[in-house]
This record gives structure tokens, C-alpha cells and sequence, in this order.
């Protein structure tokens, strides 16, 4: 396993403090995101579901939301939280929202209310990826 990144002990708290703010109440599938940005910061979201299911939107978008509303440009670090029998690695769409402000190093800790169950750098869960620089 990866070691363990600056500020995961408080941004395990994060995402697990906003993962209760989640708005579930279709797939009763709690998830918590938190980033750390370039300035030290944390910025958390949970996901918010819709009755008119595909509005529904990820933790990890909000939290890169309000990473971008605070005035962060990176995201350094990210910590997802979920429970369930398998690991709540982020989506796919998900993983690209990430990568628009994240290099491939970048670390991705997928945790539940317990413990941290896995450690991925961003290149790995989205290996060979579309970024920013290809627009430059
Ligand atoms: N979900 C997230 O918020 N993040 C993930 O990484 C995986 C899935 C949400 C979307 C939906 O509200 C619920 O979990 C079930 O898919």
C-alpha cells in the first residue's frame, strides 16, 4: 500500500463528516469527498442525488466544486469515503473531474467509516489520461 499523504488523518475526518450531509435517499449510497488543495486547504462534498435520477451529482464533483468556489487551482490529495463490501473507488467521470486539477502522482485514498482500505495515485485509476495540457 501507498504511504500515507500530509493532512490524511484530517481529511479522512472531512469526507467522513460531510459523507452524513449526503442526500441518498435513491440508492441509500453515502460517498464523501474530501481535496486538499495547493494552498494546505480541505474542501469536502457528498453526493446529492435527484428524483430525476441522472441530475443526481458525485462527492467528488462537489468537492472539486467547492475547491474551485474557495479559489483552489490543485488538487493535491484525495479522500473518498463509502462503506460497503468492495472499495468506493471514484467513477469514471469522476476520476477525469480530478484530473483537470491533479497530476498522475497525486494520491487517491479510498476509505470507509473504519479505515483506509486502498491508496492509488490519480495515473493509476486513470492511466493514459486527457488533461489540460493537451489543450495548451
Ligand atoms: N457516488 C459518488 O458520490 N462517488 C463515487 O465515487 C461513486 C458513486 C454516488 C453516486 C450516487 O449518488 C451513489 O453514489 C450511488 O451510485
Amino acid at each position: 500500500m501507498r504511504t500515507a499523504i500530509e493532512h490524511e488523518s484530517e481529511l479522512l475526518a472531512a469526507a467522513r463528516a460531510v459523507r452524513e450531509h449526503a442526500h441518498a435517499p435513491y440508492s441509500r449510497f453515502k460517498v464523501g469527498a474530501a481535496l486538499l488543495d495547493e494552498q494546505g486547504r480541505i474542501h469536502a462534498g457528498c453526493n446529492v442525488e435527484n428524483a430525476a435520477y441522472p441530475q443526481g451529482t458525485c462527492a467528488e464533483a462537489g468537492a472539486v466544486a467547492a475547491l474551485v468556489a474557495a479559489g483552489g487551482s490543485r488538487v493535491m490529495a484525495a479522500v473518498v469515503v463509502g462503506e460497503g463490501p468492495r472499495l468506493v473507488t471514484p467513477c469514471g467521470g469522476c476520476r477525469q473531474k480530478l484530473r483537470e486539477f491533479a497530476t498522475e502522482d497525486a494520491t487517491v485514498v479510498v476509505a470507509d467509516l473504519n479505515a483506509v482500505r486502498a491508496r492509488f495515485t490519480l495515473g493509476e485509476l486513470l492511466p493514459s489520461s486527457f488533461g489540460p495540457e493537451h489543450l495548451a
